[in-house]
């Protein structure tokens, strides 16, 4: 198999939004109790939070996390979860009919942030609440002081406002599942009130209008195009979900995910500019794909009716080295984006769908799709370059033809970072790379996630099974690299 690319600093899409390399916690499962939060776990803090977990969150290299859901979100109010901690209700969650005990709410959360490093994107409930508790929490959080709200987040031991930048109006509203699931016309009209007001409240806000639930709804496209028209004065984003697994034995196709999220992209973009051409607006809409991963819904099917439970084991999927090549291509399918894309969050951050998992009074560990984001968080950095490719095809049944090799390079401070998947099940792929548009590189590092088994896991047991690995040094002569991508295989090669 041999395949050829070309890396040029001409061939710019944009610089890359650090945003893009976002996370999500959610009050579902284990996400946040035992997940970032276990009072009397051994590595615990003062406030509760898990030492081993920040560590990893820490390493994983995530500069914003959305909170507090989900589909959590649509039944929530944020209120419960202020105050003396022992007065603070326990509610049924009907999302995930789960006890939310409220021992976690928006001071814990942001606390943990600022350990962590990270910055916070929040959402609103728009499913069984609306323009007044959305606008209450805007004050609590991001008003100095001197109005009832900041007034309490003071007297409720934070001198300093979190400064929110990000706020999504509700979340996946398209949905039938969803509490309080709403027409499009009737969720344009409530997010754009709901947006004006948060808005008035704190002018420096960006907002994220909800888009489609997944390229799969039914309403998919007359959605964002009916919200945007109708809210979009307000918003800034138009939000995507998107989640991949594979189906049966077609592994072929799950190693193409990325070209459906490509796909996807590309179609939000065309009807978010269909809008703004129609409406003569001078204003462009960019995409927040607040959460993204993948995700073996299928397995979940069974799992529904669920009884209630107090931190249940919900949705706690084991990663594979496949899953985690996909996981790579699909974060080279955000940076190609990164034009429009300007804000990306892996659902979600502990347990739940999760880059790290914990056992409760245990260790916590580092899931195969941990490597690929934790290595394009660290190195992705600078301008995204455009990879054009000549690469051999093949037949996908749910994509038709699409390239066994797929690519993407950014230019950062210390040279190019080529990242690139190949996506052969069974054959290596002999690599020929231009690289004359940089004049005078000499040196090439090439780290890549493999493995013999494209089952192999990481577990309790197990938790560095699956690890990058470095190659050997691929060949550079005269502004041409030689390399050899192992089959089916993350790669990233950083040249200098
Ligand atoms: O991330 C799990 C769930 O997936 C979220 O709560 C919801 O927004 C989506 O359907």
């Amino acid at each position: 198999l041999t395949a050829a690319l070309t890396v040029d600093p001409a061939y710019r899409v944009g610089e890359v939004d650090p945003r893009l390399f976002g996370s999500f916690v959610e009050h579902m499962g284990r996400c946040v109790y035992t997940g970032i939060f276990e009072p009397g776990h051994p590595t615990a803090d003062a406030d509760g939070f898990r030492g081993d977990v920040a560590d990893l969150v820490r390493e994983l290299g995530v500069p914003i996390v959305r909170y507090p859901g989900g589909n959590f979100v649509s039944g929530y109010r944020w209120e419960d979860g202020i105050g003396p901690v022992d007065q603070r209700p326990a509610r049924l969650d009907l999302a995930w009919r789960s006890i939310e005990p409220n021992r976690v709410g928006v001071d814990e959360f942001h606390r943990w942030a600022a350990t962590v490093g990270t910055g916070t994107m929040m959402a609103v409930n728009l499913g069984t609440r609306g323009i007044d508790a959305a606008r209450a929490l805007v004050e609590y959080c991001n008003l100095a002081s001197g109005t009832y709200w900041s007034d309490l987040r003071r007297r409720n031991g934070s001198a300093q406002p979190y400064g929110v930048k990000v706020w999504c109006l509700g979340n996946e509203m398209d949905g039938p599942w969803q509490i309080g699931h709403k027409t499009a016309v009737e969720y344009a009209r409530l997010a754009h009130e709901t947006g004006k007001a948060m808005r008035q409240v704190d002018p420096s806000i960006e907002l994220v209008a909800c888009g489609s639930s997944s390229l799969d709804m039914p309403t998919f496209g007359t959605w964002e195009s009916t919200v945007l028209s109708e809210a979009y004065d307000v918003v800034d984003y138009v939000s995507m979900h998107g989640y991949y697994q594979q189906h049966g034995d077609d592994r072929d196709s799950f190693l193409a995910a990325a070209t459906g999220m490509d796909r996807f992209i590309d179609a939000v973009v065309a009807t978010a500019d269909h809008v703004r051409a129609v409406g003569r607006h001078r204003k462009r809409i960019d995409i927040s794909f607040d959460e993204w991963n993948v995700w073996y819904q299928s397995r979940f099917a069974a799992e529904t009716n669920l009884e209630v439970a107090a931190t249940p084991r919900l949705i706690e999927d084991v990663y594979s080295v496949t899953d985690a090549v996909v996981v790579g291509n699909l974060l080279i399918s955000l940076l190609r984006h990164a034009d429009r894309v300007r804000i990306g969050c892996q659902a979600q951050l502990v347990n739940v769908i999760a880059s790290i998992m914990t056992e409760p009074g245990g260790p916590a560990w580092r899931q195969a799709i941990f490597h690929p984001y934790a290595l394009t968080s660290r190195h992705a950095r600078g301008t995204v370059l455009q990879v054009p490719v000549r690469s051999p095809m093949h037949e996908t049944a749910a994509f038709g033809e699409v390239p066994l090799l797929d690519a993407v390079a950014v230019a950062g401070d210390d040279g190019p970072v080529l990242f690139a998947v190949n996506r052969h099940q069974h054959e290596p792929m002999s690599l020929d790379a231009d690289l004359r548009g940089f004049g005078g590189l000499t040196s090439a590092a090439h780290t890549a996630l493999a493995d013999d088994d494209p089952e192999a896991v990481n577990d309790r047991l197990h938790p560095d099974r699956v690890q990058p690995r470095r190659l050997d040094d691929p060949k550079l002569d005269g502004g041409r690299m030689l390399a050899v991508l192992p089959p089916m295989s993350w790669n990233m090669i950083r040249l200098s």
